[in-house]
């Protein structure tokens, strides 16, 4: 059987992460979570203390090496060796991350990282760009999205269940933020690919919306 690419792009709390991990789980895909790979930039950013420059961030992620290891169902996230997967998911880091993905040389070098990580098919990542910038001839595109307010809530039940102290309101203006920054930023800006299938998760179950993708691969594999 063909081993594919799948892009699975679309805006901050579709529930992608989730998705991809699911499907990969099944059909014994490797899952590269590319918003984890621009949280763990961030994440090393902050350790440093040093002032917001561009430069130096840039330079920072040339250096980075960021790894995944799937185990009991958790994909854990690895900055130089360090586990991270804990961190990187905190309102703070949320915030930082959008306007920190958007420096150009920190997407060449992230962007260098998942073409390495994917090359081989038999994979599924997930972002904003994967289907338009990362692999633009991926066997499968898929632009996942939900109204803004399905998004918020489960974010928002995410981040309780972890144990960390929100308000809902806030949860939803600061992923309404963070989405619109990353539609219009200038670099590989938030955007449907042309030849993308758009799949409107509201009101449906991880699991359905993880068959129906699962059947879209088995098409294209044939
Ligand atoms: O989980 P959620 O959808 O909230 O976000 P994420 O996938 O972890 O991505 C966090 C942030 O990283 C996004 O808001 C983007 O600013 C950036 N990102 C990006 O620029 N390009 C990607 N391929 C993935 C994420």
């Amino acid at each position: 059987m063909k081993k594919l690419v799948i892009a699975l792009d679309g805006p901050a709390g579709a529930g992608k992460s989730t998705i991809a991990k699911a499907v990969a789980e099944k059909i014994g895909y490797a899952y590269i979570d590319t918003g984890a790979m621009y949280r763990a930039v961030t994440w090393k950013f902050v350790q440093t203390g040093h002032a917001y420059e561009d430069e130096f961030i840039g330079e920072l992620s040339e250096k980075m090496v960021i790894e995944f290891q799937p185990r009991d169902g958790v994909n854990h996230v690895f900055a130089d060796g360090v586990e991270i997967t804990n961190f990187i998911r905190t309102p703070e880091i949320s915030k930082l991350v959008s306007p920190l993905s958007a420096i150009a040389r920190v997407r060449v070098a992230m962007v260098a990282q998942q073409r390495r990580m994917g090359e081989k098919g038999g994979v599924i990542l997930d972002g904003r760009d994967i289907g338009t910038v990362v692999f633009p001839n991926a066997d499968l595109k898929i632009f996942l999205t939900a109204t803004a307010d399905e998004r918020a809530q489960r974010r928002y039940k995410e981040l309780i269940a972890n144990g960390m102290k929100v308000d809902f309101e806030q949860v939803k203006a600061d992923l309404v933020q963070r989405d619109y920054q990353d539609s219009h930023r200038p670099v590989s800006p938030l955007k449907q690919a042309d030849d993308a299938i758009l799949l409107d998760s509201t009101g449906m179950h991880i699991e359905e919306v993880r068959d129906a993708i699962i059947k879209m691969i088995g098409e294209k594999e044939k």
